[in-house]
């Protein structure tokens, strides 16, 4: 329910709500850094934030909400903070399905699934089957995901698909590459926001993103709730799209 202090900003939030909405989760380590605690702590308390943020994505009328949980790259920390970040997503995905699946969202996953335990990629499995029929929010969650990855796979398919002879080159187009990425299916997101004070996009997107409006924020992600949601829509709608045409056109 919304707490009293969020109504008058909710109330600021008018029409268009962007139906995606992506979010590049950064200032864990930092947060925890802070407070004299260990990496891994960050990450337990941006656990709380996720739940916040699914909550008001899914209340605000957002129809796609995808977080960056884990990129290909963060293979390159040290292993206890791997470890730390693959155990979280077990449990959160183990502790949050009953939940999801009774406020009607519906869990994806994108990325190379490949890297994950078998037990993990079996209760992904399960919680994606269980919550299918979600309607209220889609919540896509990029573990071991990479965009330059995500595009080579995608390159490869068709590779495969021309070498069989199941088509040409020159039919691949851009609905061919879009439909061979892990959002096929998905609109493209129309607002990025990123946490945590840096302004890059770290591998996450790239294709998808070619339109996206970016917002950073200058909030570490353990500390984002709703009230930076209903800010970084608010800055959205401020924003005039014009994808390549003239103004107003
Ligand atoms: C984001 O927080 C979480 C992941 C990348 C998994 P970081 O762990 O990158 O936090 P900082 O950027 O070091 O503060
Ligand atoms: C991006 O954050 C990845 C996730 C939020 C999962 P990073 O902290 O890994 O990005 P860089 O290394 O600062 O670019
Ligand atoms: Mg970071």
């Amino acid at each position: 329910m919304a707490s009293p202090s969020a109504r008058p900003a909710l109330a600021a939030v008018g029409s268009p709500v962007p139906a995606h909405v992506a979010i590049i989760m950064d200032g864990n380590g930092r947060w925890a850094s802070a407070r004299g605690l260990p990496r891994a702590a960050g990450h337990r308390a941006g656990r709380d934030a996720v739940r916040r943020t699914v909550e008001a994505a899914r209340e605000l009328g957002v129809d796609v909400l995808t977080l960056y949980a884990f990129s290909t790259e963060n293979w390159r920390r040290p292993s206890d903070e791997v470890g730390a970040l693959l155990a979280l997503l077990h449990e959160a995905v183990l502790a949050e399905a009953e939940e999801l699946h009774r406020s009607g969202i519906q869990l994806r996953v994108c990325g190379a699934l490949d890297g994950l335990a078998p037990e993990t990629r079996a209760e992904l499995d399960r919680v994606v089957a269980l919550t299918s029929g979600g309607a209220a929010l889609i919540l896509n969650i990029a573990f071991n995901y990479g965009s330059r990855a995500e595009l080579a796979r995608a390159a490869r398919l068709l590779a495969a698909d021309v070498a069989a002879g199941a088509r040409t080159p020159e039919s691949i187009d851009e609905a061919a590459v879009a439909a061979r990425l892990y959002t096929a299916g998905l609109p493209d997101p129309d607002l990025l926001i990123r946490t945590g004070r840096e302004q890059r996009l770290s591998n996450f997107l790239l294709w998808q993103c070619a339109y996206a409006e970016l917002v950073f924020l200058d909030v570490l992600w353990p500390d984002f709730g709703r009230d930076h949601l209903v800010a970084a829509i608010a800055t959205y709608q401020q924003r005039q799209r014009r994808f390549g045409a003239a103004p107003g056109g």
